[in-house]
């Protein structure tokens, strides 16, 4: 007896677990809470019990089934939370540890680590096992995350210690968003002390950039937005010196513009934060000669870049894509929850509003009105 009561006891505590969860069904459906079965953890996985997640842009594509056509989806990857199970070989991180989630948990194997450039790691770990819906239909979690659960299932290195004293629905947006708009700005652009920037696209990743920039000393930070409300934050509450509303402006007087504000010349780096070919454009051509151009804004599948090959090579410089920001997170995500902290980067201007599970759905039409940087879903 005493024996079978130890045997259930095992494995009710090494068992999966039943948990609400957003999922996409199917392709522009609209999302849905439902029951999720969340595996015992694997040797190398760890269940987190999510505490805030944000709502990005990307969970909307993946709806959309703009990334992918896995569905099911399970939706979220911007998120903070608490580690309540770990695995037998877990030694990165320790039950009731504060984490915030990455997509880029860096292998140290593969040939761009071993070439010493993890940034672009080939072969990030996941979770050994799929989280799957009440009748064991596999999901495929958003970024290898899916967060918009009160419990999720992912490998221990896409988890991230920061301070515990950190709001989790801030620190949460370091691990997509705001990283990759700060990473393309300090990372990727490497922006240097006294230099001029330009940053085309105000929502979160953007204005991620403008402080981005800031902070590492710009002297001239430019915002680009065809929505004024942007213009307006990026200049009050993110740090930027100078704003266009390029709303009804030519191409070309937006590139003037720039060029104005920054010495005649053009900006020393130039930041595409939409994704769309007149942003690639209007940051070509605003960049000074030998100017860096960064692509944080993620194309569509089918865009072009359409840029006479006389100008690539007659103005020099680079076009640099910003994957994440080119962050490490275990080198960044506790930085700027410090920095944040100590008042020097404005980590929790980003949260617009606090929501609910059921109200994702809603998030992407408030998304798509241009009100906020960022909808956060608070456990
Ligand atoms: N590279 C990465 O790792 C990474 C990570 C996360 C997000 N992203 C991408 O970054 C982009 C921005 O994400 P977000 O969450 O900030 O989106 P968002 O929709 O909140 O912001 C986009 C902004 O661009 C502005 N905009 C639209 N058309 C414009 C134009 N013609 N000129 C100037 N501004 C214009 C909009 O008014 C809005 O303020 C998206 O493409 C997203 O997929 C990239
Ligand atoms: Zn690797
Ligand atoms: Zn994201």
């Amino acid at each position: 007896m005493a024996v079978n009561e130890n045997l259930n006891e095992n494995n009710s505590q090494q068992g999966s677990e039943v948990v609400r969860g957003v999922i996409a069904r199917a392709k522009g459906e609209p999302v849905e809470t439902v029951n999720i079965v969340v595996p015992a953890p694997g040797e190398h996985d760890v269940v987190v019990k999510i505490q805030a997640c944000g709502v990005c842009h990307t969970d909307l594509a993946y709806r959309d089934g703009d990334i992918e056509d896995a569905f099911p989806f399970l939706l979220g990857h911007e998120a903070a939370g608490v580690v309540e199970r770990v695995g037998d070989a877990v030694t990165h991180v320790e039950v009731g540890d504060f984490v915030v989630l990455n997509w880029r948990a860096v292998c140290g194997e593969c040939r761009a680590c071993k070439k010493g450039e993890p940034k672009y790691c080939f072969n990030t770990h996941n979770a050994s096992q799929s989280m799957t819906l009440d009748d064991d239909t596999p999901l495929t979690p958003a970024l290898g995350i899916g967060s918009f659960a009160e419990k999720t299932l992912v490998h221990e290195k896409q988890c991230t210690k920061v301070d515990p004293e950190a709001d989790p629905a801030a620190a949460g947006l370091l691990g997509c968003g705001i990283m990759a708009g700060l990473g393309a700005a300090v990372n990727t652009g490497e922006v240097q002390r006294g230099e001029s920037v330009v940053v085309f696209g105000l929502g979160g990743v953007g204005l991620a950039a403008v402080a981005g920039a800031a902070l590492a000393g710009a002297s001239t930070v430019v915002a680009v937005d065809v929505d004024k409300r942007k213009c307006d934050v990026a200049t009050e509450k993110f740090g930027a010196t100078h704003a266009i509303c390029s709303k009804d402006m030519s191409e070309d007087d937006v590139i003037e513009a720039v060029r104005e504000l920054t010495g005649g010349f053009g900006a020393d780096v130039a930041i595409d934060a939409v994704g769309i070919q007149p942003t690639w454009r209007q940051a070509f051509y605003s960049r000074d000669h030998a100017g860096r151009m960064v692509m944080v804004g993620v194309p569509n599948l089918t865009d072009h870049v359409d840029i006479p090959a006389i100008d690539l090579y007659g103005r020099g410089g680079s076009i640099k894509p910003a994957w994440y920001g080119d962050c490490l997170p275990e080198r960044d995500f506790p930085a700027y929850v410090a920095l944040s902290k100590a008042g020097n980067f404005p980590l929790d201007k980003f949260v617009s509003e606090r929501i609910a599970l059921d109200d994702v759905e809603q998030a992407f039409t408030t998304m798509k009105s241009g009100k906020v940087l960022r909808s956060v879903v608070e456990f």
